[in-house]
């Protein structure tokens, strides 16, 4: 028994709405009104199903097939996240929720009866796109984040995750390290959408990720003199613009020398008058490498170039990591079982997911969807049904053998 492409459409066609802004993305921020719709949608699917749907205190969604083993590691646990980055795909997160689903729906009809129970999870704040901290939710869980960090963790409007999630209805004082959740997962599985191209290039629908490269957020902070644009000569100029904008282009420039990766794709500016001089900017750099060491010299050959600059315009600046996530390798017997399984290619990547989180505690391997735009974190991200059906097959696959 396989699902239809039509089957998969159908599902996916009911989550599409929510969320979705007129230029075809989606800004689904974890707690907010999209997000919460989205989560609604997840517990009504989940519920149709008979499965039994709890929030832990991190508020992580979990449904079960079968009830938690209290006393071992047998659950076998499958899903990803609802949240999104701003303006971003459809597919990135949602689809391995709603494989997720259907794949209970295939082993249901291919008879399977799972000696093992089995969740579909949906963990929150995936993307850090709202309060800053990628895998929130996974980290909270693992207790790779304090609770108390995180409580204190700030929006754009300053809203703090403790009062976003007490408006929700759940109690902050909840969050934290949930050690005997995590010790009943013997095993999680991520399907995702691939966010490259080397799927398409070899012409094959689903892959097994081999690692994902270590990865960090930083935050830049410059300050100079806000001053008057047209009275103030250019020679009499403290610019903390200037700075930036040499940061971002050395970010850039050493990232690759390094054939590494830098990103600067967020920035504040004080107090954002056309005709004023800036008292301060602050931006955020997005770095990845293949290998820690790598990694570690990019950022630091950053802070040396930015800081030279900084001498120079007479501003100052400084760089503070605000998550740092290091090397993941997916080398163990849950990833190889799903690349025998499947006979698939595997592939490192570049993006962070809750996989890489629990990879740390629990077996984990991840499934790649094909994505022949090549495009994530933006409106294009596609995967077609076919692909996305093949998805589901190789998930019911995959978990029909570690639930026996
Ligand atoms: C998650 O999508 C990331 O930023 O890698
Ligand atoms: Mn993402
Ligand atoms: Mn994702």
């Amino acid at each position: 028994m396989s699902v239809s492409p039509d089957r998969f459409a159908a599902l996916w066609r009911s989550l599409l709405p929510i969320g979705r802004n007129g230029d075809g993305g989606y800004v689904r921020y974890s707690w907010s009104e999209a997000e919460l719709a989205c989560r609604e949608w997840f517990v009504e699917e989940a519920l149709d199903r008979d499965l039994d749907v709890e929030i832990d205190g991190n508020g992580n969604l979990w449904a079960w097939w079968g009830s938690p083993d209290k006393s071992s590691d047998s659950a076998i646990v499958t899903g990803s996240h609802l949240d999104s980055v701003p303006h971003g795909g459809a597919y990135d997160g949602p689809l391995g929720v709603v494989s997720a689903l259907l794949a209970v729906d295939v082993l249901r009809e291919r008879g399977v009866r799972p000696a093992r129970p089995l969740a579909v999870v949906v963990f929150t704040e995936e993307e850090g796109a709202r309060f800053g901290v990628p895998c929130l939710g996974s980290r909270l869980l693992t207790g790779a984040v304090a609770p108390d960090r995180a409580r204190d963790l700030r929006d754009r409007d300053g809203k703090t995750l403790a009062d976003a999630m007490a408006q929700a209805g759940l109690d902050p004082d909840r969050l934290g390290p949930d050690p005997a959740r995590l010790a009943r997962v013997g095993a999680f599985v991520e399907l995702h959408i691939e966010q490259g191209r080397a799927l398409d290039d070899l012409g094959r629908p689903v892959g097994v990720a081999s690692a994902i490269w270590p990865h960090g957020r930083y935050r830049l902070d410059f300050t100079g003199q806000g001053n008057h644009a047209g009275t103030t000569r250019m020679t009499d100029r403290h610019d903390p613009m200037l700075t930036l904008a040499y940061t971002v282009l050395a970010a850039n420039k050493e990232a690759r020398l390094q054939g590494a990766h830098a990103t600067v794709g967020k920035v504040d500016v004080e107090p954002n008058a056309t005709n004023a001089i800036p008292a301060r900017a602050i931006a955020w750099l997005d770095a990845r490498a293949a290998d820690e060491a790598t990694l570690d010299g990019l950022v630091e050959a950053i802070r040396k170039r930015a800081e030279d600059r900084a001498g120079r315009d007479g501003t100052a600046f400084t760089l503070k990591a605000e998550s740092t996530t290091t090397e993941v390798s997916f080398d163990n017997p849950v990833s190889r079982l799903a690349a025998r399984e499947l006979d698939a290619p595997i592939l490192p990547t570049g993006a962070g997911h809750d996989a890489g989180v629990l990879a740390g505690h629990v077996d984990t391997a991840m499934l790649f969807v094909r994505n022949p735009t090549g495009i994530s974190h933006a409106p294009q991200e596609h995967a077609s049904d076919v692909d996305c059906a093949a998805g589901v097959d190789g998930l019911a696959d995959v978990l029909a053998r570690l639930c026996r």
